[in-house]
């Protein structure tokens, strides 16, 4: 494993500034191996190495994956003036340059996003050769005759795209008495869902990412709410298409 100076660890792992990473090695208020050190020049495999700050471990993640529950109002870019973004979720200890999400929700669609500064995995389940699925809950005005749910499953053409075959399945009435369906699609054309929908004259009421790559929103989240990929987790979406 490369090694890798002490100021960098801290402040890639810390979200801080070289500097700050700098004043917390001054202050002694770091050590590696139990030791103190207050050298930031200091070279570690920072797979092997035990960095603590004021006692408390260090644990180096080479890339972040965030699970994210996307509530409706929250753009899905990194920069947006006057707009709340998914990056203004992530709480303090997870912060990171470099995270953005790995694929978008329109404003009003709420479920899963994966923020990630892992730029090679994100294209690699973006890519649309990939054929990584995911799956929707689609909540509509009215049922879908059998003849839309027959275009949608062996491929729906739109006026300027011929859509892959996805699968469709009726879930639940919801509370409202619409009908909510399952959808699962492998492409990521911009607005497809709402597209896809619009083009049956039965606009989508509510969309909600429930899966990404077999990977299924952790129903402990509430929208707003986030928590890291363990590395399985990650490893199953890889493996979904990836
Ligand atoms: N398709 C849409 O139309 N909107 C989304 O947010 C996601 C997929």
């Amino acid at each position: 494993m490369p090694t890798m100076r002490l100021d960098k660890f801290l402040s890639a792992q810390l979200n801080l500034s070289r500097t700050d990473a700098k004043k917390l090695l001054r202050a002694g208020r770091v050590t590696v191996g139990g030791a103190p050190e207050t050298k930031g020049e200091r070279q570690l495999d920072p797979d092997a190495a035990e960095v603590s700050v004021d006692g408390n471990p260090v644990v180096y993640r080479e890339h972040l994956y965030l699970m994210l529950h996307k509530p409706a109002g929250v753009v899905s870019s990194t920069d947006a003036p006057g707009d709340r973004t998914v990056l203004d979720l992530v709480p303090p200890e997870l912060r990171r340059a470099g995270l953005f999400p790995a694929g978008r929700l329109d404003r009003d669609t709420t479920g899963f996003v994966l923020l990630t500064d892992d730029g090679a995995f994100a294209h690699a389940i973006l890519s649309p050769s990939r054929h990584v699925p995911k799956t929707y809950l689609v909540t509509l005005t009215r049922p879908v005759t059998p003849e839309e749910a027959a275009a949608v499953t062996s491929g729906l053409i739109l006026p300027d795209v011929a859509l892959k075959p996805a699968s469709l399945r009726f879930a639940e009435t919801a509370p409202d008495g619409l009908p909510v369906y399952e959808l699962v699609i492998t492409q990521g054309i911009y607005h497809q869902v709402k597209r896809m929908f619009a083009h049956f004259g039965d606009p989508v009421v509510r969309l909600h990412r429930v899966s990404i790559g077999g990977l299924r929103l952790d129903p402990a989240l509430s929208p707003g709410e986030m928590r890291l990929l363990t590395p399985e987790e990650v490893a199953e979406i890889r493996q979904n298409g990836v």
